[in-house]
């Protein structure tokens, strides 16, 4: 695992950024793993910019979202299929046929969880994984409890999840009950993974995940057995790891 400690969650945000840049100017037919949710913005908003400048080209690369809340229309506000157009793909150069999100409004969800781990696999696994981190630990909507031999599936979310999304959708009565996400087994399966966090709210979460034991208590633990591991955080994200931690690991 190496770890980045940025003194800004606009830093974390362009260092995962110019990991990205550098991956698509060496691969440009890269299979990304997207996130969605606050941490996200200003990275998508970078890569934005690096298009906008004609460094990076999307033009080659496919992509496979965590996830979408079950029973709500893609052109919701609150979709998550909304917020990646409205954040990065409205703006770049991506082929639609190569964007995935799992469908939220399918009829028949066990089929679509199947189809979704078909489609990645169809397309050779996913090369770089994004990743942010619940306030309860969760990854993509992998919730505390999951067993980590999951693969794309229909999980309930909980109180905690839903209150953290309540923004988006202006009262906690109206985020769903529901959604898809991929499984822990999915993203582990990922060739490599950026974990992004930023603020104090998420600093003991992330000190647990990372320093804790591994338990599917606290999903994103299951990360520290991940061989290609790259977490960035603002500084009080990095603010409850244990004082000696960084002694032996690689900070910059
Ligand atoms: P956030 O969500 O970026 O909105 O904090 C992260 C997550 O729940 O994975």
């Amino acid at each position: 695992m190496r770890i980045y400690v940025a003194d800004t969650k606009d830093e974390m945000a362009y260092r995962a950024a110019e990991i990205i840049e550098d991956r698509l100017i060496k691969y440009p037919d890269t299979t990304l793993g997207l996130a969605t949710g606050g941490t996200m913005i200003e990275l998508y908003r970078y890569l934005v910019q690096m298009y906008e400048r004609g460094i990076i080209s999307f033009k080659s690369v496919v992509t496979f979202n965590l996830d979408e809340y079950v029973g709500i229309e893609p052109s919701h506000p609150a979709s998550f299929r909304r917020f990646m157009y409205e954040y990065l793909f409205k703006h770049v150069d991506i082929l639609p046929q190569n964007v995935h999100i799992p469908d939220g409004m399918a009829h028949d969800m066990r089929a679509e969880c199947k189809s979704y781990d078909c489609a990645i696999k169809e397309h050779g696994g996913i090369d770089l994984q994004i990743l942010g981190i619940g306030l309860n630990g969760h990854i993509g909507f992998n919730e505390p409890g999951t067993p980590f031999g999951t693969t794309t599936h229909v999980v309930d979310l909980t109180e905690t999840t839903r209150a953290a999304n309540a923004g988006f959708f202006g009262s906690i009565e109206d985020v769903p009950k529901q959604a898809v996400t991929m499984g822990i087994k999915n993203i582990m399966q990922s060739r490599s993974i950026i974990l992004m966090a930023s603020g104090e709210a998420k600093a003991d979460m992330v000190a647990k995940a990372l320093t804790g034991p591994i338990t599917p208590q606290v999903p994103a633990s299951v990360l520290q057995l991940h061989p290609q591991l790259t977490v960035i955080l603002d500084r009080q994200a990095a603010s409850s790891m244990p004082k000696d931690y960084f002694d032996c690991s690689f900070v910059a």
